[in-house]
């Protein structure tokens, strides 16, 4: 790149490993689908598949991913430039996806409405088991002009994208900003595609609108 090139905007993404992925997917999986059989599910961003409900973190079964989520998030807050106040960042809601063969979600953000006492701020998801073909994890920035242009670009770069996929990889959790719009492709898979996704909100920190 020219030493005369400055980028001038960008959007964080995270991505951290678990230390021991294979026991902690093992155990994640059997919680999962207990879950499953309690649970009929809900209809929110998924097309098809099973999502459930939200409060799984407060369950010990996920105890481990919780504290997985934990480890990383100051480090999170403190690059996102909250500050000391990283340490009021909290997960508040946690569910689990399947995504059958055909099975997707569809674009969507996780943003609370101007007011809420506990803003979410970071959303994230953890790959508990991701077949080969089962969806990338497709970040869009609505906000860029050149998703309605068709310039003739011999190379995709981070300044002519407006859409990055990240190839999902079991054992690993991303954050990424809650108003980010994201989705996940079909799996097109024979097996199953299964993650948990969960929202981080800064706890008594009600979100204003800028005047
Ligand atoms: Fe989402």
């Amino acid at each position: 790149m020219s030493q005369n090139l400055s980028m001038l905007f960008s959007v964080p993404l995270w991505t951290f490993k678990a230390e021991s992925p294979l026991v902690l997917n093992k155990q994640l999986l059997q919680a999962v689908k207990e879950e499953k059989k309690m649970d009929s599910g809900v209809s929110i961003s998924n097309r098809g598949g099973w999502q459930s409900h939200g409060k799984l973190h407060f369950k010990e079964e996920f105890k481990n991913l919780v504290d997985l989520i934990n480890e990383h998030l100051l480090q999170v807050g403190k690059d996102y430039g909250f500050g000391a106040m990283s340490s009021k960042l909290k997960v508040t809601s946690m569910w689990a996806n399947i995504n059958d063969k055909a099975c997707s979600n569809a674009m969507h953000s996780h943003q609370s409405p101007v007011g809420m006492p506990n803003p979410l701020v970071i959303s994230g998801c953890y790959y508990v088991k991701v077949p080969k073909n089962s969806g990338q994890f497709v970040l869009e920035d609505f906000s860029r002009p050149m998703r309605y242009l068709q310039l003739p670009f011999q190379e995709q770069n981070l300044m002519n994208s407006y859409t990055i996929k990240v190839p999902p990889k079991e054992g690993s959790v991303l954050f990424f900003p809650a108003w980010m719009e994201h989705s996940v492709e079909a799996n097109h898979s024979n097996e199953e595609r299964v993650s948990i996704a969960f929202n981080v909100a800064l706890i008594n920190q009600p979100m204003q609108k800028k005047l």
